[in-house]
């Protein structure tokens, strides 16, 4: 009797459950809905047996979930999801974070603002996130069509007044590269985590405990505009034709948030699928992040 108590002890000790998943999702979807998160929780959920997924819903159900997408200021957001994560005990000894589209810049803000006050955060991994902000709508990035330009152009009169900041959460990243300094004085709250204002130090170093921030871009993206920005990247400043990478922007250079320190290190890693918005082989996810991030084969 007493031997199987301690063998049990032991294979506990040395079998560790694997690390906990939590996910963030787009605009436009929602925690738990079976053909989207739903589904992609299970998929985790085959692949990795034993994890724990915590697929984050904002909100006291999925139709509020759903809303908040839209018209929950990120800030709010952010500070929901900090509350939700410092009480959900299973991810006490640590966790990996998967953030879809808009969920991914909304995740590096928790990282960045109440990091500290979590367990560690392990890898951080971006699919199709707006780092640098949007420039333009939905399809339009595909189409190229001269009524696009017209649009954004005009979206930019709106953007950065104070009731659409508070009222549209995609305002709250819209960056319009023909007025720079407008988007850093009116966005709330992308022009705040990237640090475009004032340097904030505990984003830096809470952004520097990550093991690696996995960034992946879809080259076929029909949704974000430009694509440049799922990998950090934007248009070069003063217009919206020539693009420039991280490594090439003032906020690399200047370092103001600790990416270049994260990159010499090799934190930083750039992956790049070849379909449309999200479109990614469940083989391919299994190659080239469960084995390498999630689940690694020791
Ligand atoms: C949850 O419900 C309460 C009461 O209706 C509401 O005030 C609150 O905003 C809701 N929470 C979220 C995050 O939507
Ligand atoms: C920096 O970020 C921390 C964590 O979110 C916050 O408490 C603090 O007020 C921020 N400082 C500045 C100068 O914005």
């Amino acid at each position: 009797m007493k031997f199987w108590i301690i063998s049990i002890f032991i294979y506990k000790l040395v079998i560790a459950d694997p690390v906990p998943i939590v996910l963030w999702h787009g605009m436009g979807d929602t925690c738990c809905v079976s053909v989207s998160l739903g589904s992609f929780k299970l998929f985790l959920e085959k692949n990795i047996p034993g994890v724990y997924v915590n697929s984050l819903r904002v909100g006291n159900n999925t139709i509020e979930d759903l809303e908040n997408g839209y018209f929950m200021s990120p800030n709010q957001q952010i500070e929901y999801v900090c509350n939700l994560l410092a009480s959900d005990l299973k991810l006490r000894n640590g966790f990996n974070a998967i953030g879809f589209s808009q969920g991914s810049q909304f995740l590096r803000g928790v990282v960045q603002r109440c990091g500290h006050q979590l367990p560690p955060i392990k890898n951080l991994i971006t699919l199709g996130g707006q780092h640098q902000g949007v420039y333009g709508l939905p399809h339009c990035g595909a189409l190229q069509h001269e009524s696009c330009d017209y649009v954004r152009k005009l979206l930019n009169y709106a953007a950065y007044y104070k009731w659409v900041q508070k009222a549209l959460v995609q305002a709250t990243y819209w960056h319009d590269p023909l007025d720079e300094e407008t988007y850093k004085k009116g966005s709330q709250f992308l022009a705040d985590i990237n640090n475009e204002r004032v340097i904030n130090k505990t984003y830096i170093n809470n952004l520097n405990k990550l093991e690696h921030f996995v960034m992946i871009k879809f080259d076929g993206d029909s949704i974000v505009q430009p694509r440049g920005t799922e990998w950090f990247g934007f248009y070069k400043p003063g217009q919206a034709k020539v693009m420039q990478s991280l490594q090439e922007s003032a906020l690399y250079v200047k370092d103001r948030l600790g990416l270049k320190k994260m990159d010499k290190a090799g934190k930083l890693v750039f992956l790049s699928q070849p379909g449309d918005h999200l479109r990614f082989s469940q083989d391919w996810f299994i190659k080239n992040i469960i084995n390498v991030y999630l689940d690694p084969k020791k």
